[in-house]
């Protein structure tokens, strides 16, 4: 399959998808707090899903070639976990920074967005890779227009990260969105400009960079999921799926407690 472009009619459906992905982070943020296990949170969220919004939590059962099916609705991801942290039993405690990832299916569509969360008080290097991280983001996603390349956005990206002084995950990217979770193409976040694939209307990818704050490499755990730090540095993570327009681009993933874009 290659790359789809969304109709008029598929956009306003991946709007709706997006926009309630957003709102499922909305929700669990108060609920964020020490002492709360990520299987509380997984609850929570998969009943909101469920029961209030009539999505469908994509991540449930989700099961792409070479996995075994993912047994949660949601993923969270603690300190140096990177991404796919499967809830559990275990407690968050004051310090912890965790990712939650949250993808919904509405209406045939789905939405794919993340947000970095702050128990307690972190450390001011678990705040600062954070923010570089979402800025990280909004660098990629600002680039996006028609005309540009997907190397476009992996260079800025790229560039903000190590500048910083941190690296960027190579193993998991952003991706295609649609009726299909994954879909083409893969939004790599590191590379060159002007390389990879043209940008057209009508297009909808995430962006999500994984960065960290040690070495790049990573190391998958025992569950099959679990993807951590091979130096068990902290690693952070933000999402959003975007639209190619004819102007640039619109994020589909806000909501009243999205955090806004940060100054250009
Ligand atoms: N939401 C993740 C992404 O951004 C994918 C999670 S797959 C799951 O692409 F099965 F772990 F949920
Ligand atoms: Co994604
Ligand atoms: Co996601």
């Amino acid at each position: 399959m290659s790359v789809t472009i969304k109709s008029a009619d598929d956009i306003q459906r991946m709007r709706v998808a997006g926009r309630l992905a957003s709102e499922v982070l909305d929700f669990i943020e108060p609920h964020v707090r020490p002492n709360v296990t990520t299987d509380a949170l997984d609850r929570l969220c998969h009943d909101y899903m469920v029961g209030v919004q009539k999505t469908i939590p994509a991540p449930l059962h989700y099961a792409p070639p070479g996995y075994t099916p993912y047994p949660r609705s949601i993923c969270t991801s603690v300190n140096h976990v990177v991404c796919h942290g499967v809830p559990g039993d275990k407690r968050l405690k004051a310090g912890d920074v965790v990712n939650v990832d949250i993808t919904v299916i509405k209406d045939g569509f789905h939405g794919d967005t993340s947000r970095m969360f702050m128990v307690g008080e972190p450390s001011i290097q678990a705040r600062r890779l954070s923010e570089v991280t979402f800025d990280c983001m909004w660098r990629g996603i600002r680039t996006v227009k028609p005309g540009a390349f997907l190397g476009d956005i992996g260079q800025v990206i790229q560039t903000l990260a190590e500048s910083s002084g941190y690296s960027v995950v190579r193993e998991f990217c952003g991706h295609g969105i649609g009726r299909k979770f994954h879909e083409e193409p893969q939004v790599l976040h590191y590379g060159r400009a002007g390389s990879g694939l043209k940008l057209q209307a009508g297009m909808t990818f995430t962006i999500e960079p994984m960065i960290n704050a040690g070495k790049p490499g990573i190391r998958q755990l025992a569950d099959g999921w679990t993807i951590v730090t091979k130096d068990h540095s902290l690693s952070a993570q933000w999402e959003h799926t975007v639209l190619v327009t004819n102007e640039g681009f619109e994020v589909l993933t806000l909501s009243a407690g999205a955090p806004p874009a940060p100054p250009a």
